[in-house]
């Protein structure tokens, strides 16, 4: 699916860099640039710059940067054609209808089957259980206190003996193909088919948009020991599902009105939750919490309780969910249940009204983590105490609110014994610390990408200089072939370039940008653009230039000479090729333009 360029560039030339990124952090102008605090990662002075002339960002901080589009992608978790209507709504831009590649439809009708084989399995997991065989599964339920409507919201099923499945498939028309890459289906040794989750609690997985993406499967075996299969199944990773980008629960939970979100381990947790009130519990399913996760929950969360169960493993994923979620702008908070080992089993013994007592006390995830540093140090030991309180005051600097760091310095001072002051000033220095470290990241920055020495930096100060200086641009594009850089990303960059001044237009650096639709590519480029090489006269460009050629030619010639000489068919090895490359490699030791 896409929009003509053309479409593309209208919306961002219609939508001013400054004027949108405004509205996410101040920025002030110093010089030709505007600079503000980062929105992409915690900073106390601004290291976040935005040039109006070449309509990009750049973070000396955290090394984000790409033009208007790239920053809605990031700020909004929208994906390139999501960003598009988004930018065109702002300025009341009309959109063409969407338009579709065949390969785009192609992946797209995989999909759509795959999505309905989920569908027509959820039902039939779902009829199952509801028939005489389904029995055990049901008195499993009974057992574990779900009501019979939340069984059904949730669509909870049982799955069956050896290929019922498979069967079922077959006989609503799907051919093999597709119902082996649903993941539902496998192949056993002789060719034969059975189904993957047999004699199975089903919990099918949704999505937000409210398809049923994959499911997770719980062994209805409830000895701990002696199981002979794990506890738990879920789906494989398939083109609709990805299990680490998706939470459970999620569709019903973005509805829950409210913008705190409770993150819990596992299915029954989150169905118990539900059940007691508790709308707004998602679980990852069976991963370790990551930034894709944090990234869906986003949208619709700005805090989210960690639940998580009440052992070591437990706190351990708390531990490490924590910077996952401040990094992504959701604040933590934590908290764990007592006497139970899970939600769901709180919730069981002591009910829902315990429960919310329980959750209004959550405690800050700060709290969390000096509370768990605590663990490792023996305060009666003075040097221990002091280890301890500099590892607190490390904590507590990850804070910019001073009302904040007031609160966590108190209750540090109040544990260690030791003086609010003293602590407020440990603190003080670690800031001053990080703020050196700062300003020499940015001069490493300049200092490494002047100095270009590896071929990826000759290829990525190549496309800067043919973009910037269009005289110099149309002389290299006479000796310099695209394909020369090897790297697809930079070939298509340069490629584009050449058209432009075939065409006799100018390069506007954003809109080589925007014509790569992943966040990671847009990056890439408008990195390449926020180069400034400072040479001191026209014969330093020269020889620089003329430098970065021979080694980006090189380079290619070697790649051409390897994958000849690699070829496992020797049958076919063309000498008279490989002496043509030697021949040409020789001659690029001569390889001199003129710039002027
Ligand atoms: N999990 C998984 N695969 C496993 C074990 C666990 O995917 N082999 C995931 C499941 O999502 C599960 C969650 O991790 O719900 C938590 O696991 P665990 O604490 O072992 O299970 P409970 O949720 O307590 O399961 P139950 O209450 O059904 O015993
Ligand atoms: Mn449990």
């Amino acid at each position: 699916m896409f929009y003509p360029q053309n479409v593309i560039d209208d919306v961002r030339m219609g939508n001013d860099i400054i004027d949108v990124i405004n509205k996410y952090t101040t920025l002030k102008q110093r010089g030709s640039n505007y600079f503000g605090l980062c929105p992409f990662h915690k900073e106390k002075s601004p290291s976040f710059s935005v040039s109006p002339d070449k309509q990009l960002y750049y973070c000396f901080g955290c090394g984000a940067s790409g033009n208007v589009i790239s920053f809605i992608m990031q700020k909004e978790n929208y994906d390139f054609v999501e960003t598009v209507k988004f930018l065109a709504q702002r300025i009341n831009y009309t959109l063409p209808q969407e338009q579709y590649s065949n390969e785009a439809k192609e992946k797209n009708e995989i999909k759509n089957q795959l999505y309905e084989i989920h569908k027509k399995a959820a039902r039939h997991f779902y009829d199952n259980l509801n028939s005489k065989l389904g029995e055990t599964a049901v008195k499993y339920l009974d057992k574990r206190n779900i009501i019979i409507n939340i069984r059904r919201k949730y669509g909870l099923g049982y799955s069956f003996f050896k290929n019922d499945l498979y069967k079922f498939l077959k006989d609503n028309g799907y051919n093999d193909d597709i119902i082996l890459e649903s993941g539902l289906v496998l192949r056993d040794k002789n060719g034969g088919f059975y189904d993957r989750f047999i004699n199975r609690l089903m919990f099918p997985i949704i999505d937000v948009q409210g398809r049923i993406i994959g499911f997770g499967g719980r062994s209805l075996d409830t000895s701990e020991s002696g199981r002979k299969t794990p506890k738990y199944l879920n789906s494989p990773d398939t083109p609709i599902f990805n299990k680490s980008h998706n939470l459970y629960s999620i569709n019903f939970a973005r509805n829950s009105k409210t913008r705190e979100f409770i993150l819990v381990e596992g299915y029954m947790d989150v169905i118990s939750l539900y059940q007691a009130g508790f709308h707004n519990a998602v679980a990852a399913l069976g991963t370790a919490f990551n930034e894709n996760h944090a990234n869906a929950l986003k949208r619709y969360a700005d805090k989210v309780i960690l639940l998580f169960d009440s052992d070591d493993a437990g706190e351990k994923a708390v531990l490490r969910a924590i910077p996952v979620l401040v990094a992504s702008g959701i604040y933590p908070k934590v908290m764990q249940v007592t006497n139970a080992k899970d939600p769901d089993e709180f919730i069981n013994k002591y009910g829902a009204k315990e429960f919310a007592s329980l959750l209004s006390g959550s405690k800050s995830y700060i709290s969390f983590q000096i509370k768990a540093k605590l663990k490792e140090y023996d305060l009666n030991d003075i040097s221990q105490r002091i280890d301890f309180t500099k590892q607190a005051a490390k904590i507590i600097s990850t804070l910019t609110s001073p009302i904040e760091r007031e609160a966590f310095i108190k209750e540090t001072a109040e544990i260690t014994s030791l003086s609010f002051e003293s602590i407020n000033k440990e603190i003080k220095s670690i800031d001053n610390a990080a703020e050196i470290n700062l300003n020499s990241k940015k001069y490493n920055i300049k200092k490494y990408k002047q100095s270009s020495v590896g071929v990826d930096d000759a290829r990525r100060s190549i496309i800067n200089i043919c973009a910037s200086d269009r005289l110099i641009g149309k002389k290299i594009m006479k000796i310099l072939k695209p394909k020369e850089l090897i790297e697809d990303i930079y070939v298509k960059a340069l490629e584009m370039i050449f058209e432009i001044y075939q065409k006799e237009e100018v390069v506007y650096p954003a809109e080589l940008v925007s014509c790569f639709q992943s966040i990671e590519e847009q990056r890439k480029i408008s990195d390449i653009f926020m180069l400034n090489y400072n040479f001191e006269n026209d014969e330093a460009v020269q020889n620089a230039v003329n430098d970065q050629l021979r080694l980006i030619k090189r380079t290619y010639i070697d790649n051409e000479i390897l994958k000849i000489s690699q070829k496992p068919d020797k049958s076919d090895f063309d000498a008279s090729e490989i002496n043509r490359l030697y021949n040409e490699r020789r001659n690029i030791y001569s390889l001199n333009i003129m710039l002027s």
